[in-house]
């Protein structure tokens, strides 16, 4: 789903981001991306979505060579990818049903399409009572379940989360990165960057982990225990 070779970022004022990076992640995989603070987990994740291009090397997302994409293919790139950031990024001015709406308006979605599966969402993140809802008047991790809820309605092939749960408090956390897995099993390919690694010991996942622009390592997650074939015959 996700191939990047030999890629490499450097920012203006020669900030080496990431240096020589090569990954691959499978269709409906799920990984966790960390590491600590000015690791690079950001950029990666901005490469992803074309919102910042590499210095060198190569990014295929879907079987599509990015490196070269144009300007005007990017919007439909975006169409295939879920975002999810730390400070939710929600339209306070609008309800929880309209800020997840946008997400469809924006693609020409029809009102009955629209309605069905806004509302579809707001249940798969247990929201459905607070579709008229002000944002402001829910929780921290109401708003974030919104913001995934947005995040999704439009079926993205890949979901980014950058410190999704970093406002959230441990019990709230945990909650979030269930969702996650729920939205993983429908087939949803995500990356997790945080740099909580508490959380990274707690859901059993891939987890890569960058240092200076470097990966330094890259765990698969455990195998899923095998039983054992009864004996020939018990
Ligand atoms: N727009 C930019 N211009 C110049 N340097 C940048 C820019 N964005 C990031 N950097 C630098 O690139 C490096 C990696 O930053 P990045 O934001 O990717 O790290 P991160 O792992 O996401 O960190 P955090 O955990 O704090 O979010 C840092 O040294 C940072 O200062
Ligand atoms: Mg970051």
């Amino acid at each position: 789903m996700i191939q990047i070779y030999r890629v490499c970022k450097t920012y203006q004022g020669d900030i080496c981001a990431l240096t020589n990076i090569n990954l691959h992640i499978q269709r409906g995989g799920f990984i966790f991306l960390t590491g600590p603070s000015g690791a690079g987990k950001t950029t990666l994740l901005k490469l992803l979505l074309c919102a910042e291009r590499p210095t060198s090397g190569h990014i295929i997302i879907d079987g599509r060579n990015i490196d070269r994409i144009k300007p005007w293919q990017i919007p439909l790139l975006r169409r295939r990818i879920g975002v999810v950031f730390q400070d939710f990024k929600l339209l306070y001015n609008r309800t929880v049903f309209e800020n997840v709406a946008f997400a469809l308006e924006v693609i020409g979605a029809s009102r009955e399409e629209i309605r069905k599966r806004v509302l579809y969402t707001l249940k798969m993140v247990r929201l459905q009572q607070k579709a008229g809802v002000m944002p402001h008047r829910l929780s921290g991790g109401e708003q974030q379940r919104v913001a995934i809820a947005r995040s999704i309605v439009h079926e993205p092939i890949i979901l980014l989360a950058d410190e999704p749960t970093g406002n959230l408090d441990p019990d709230l956390t945990l909650e979030i990165i269930a969702d996650f897995e729920t939205i993983n099993a429908r087939g949803t390919t995500i990356i997790v960057a945080t740099h909580d690694y508490t959380l990274v010991n707690r859901f059993r996942r891939r987890v890569v982990e960058l240092r200076g622009g470097h990966i330094v390592s890259d765990v698969p997650a455990p195998e899923e225990k095998q039983f054992e074939a009864p004996l020939h015959g018990f």
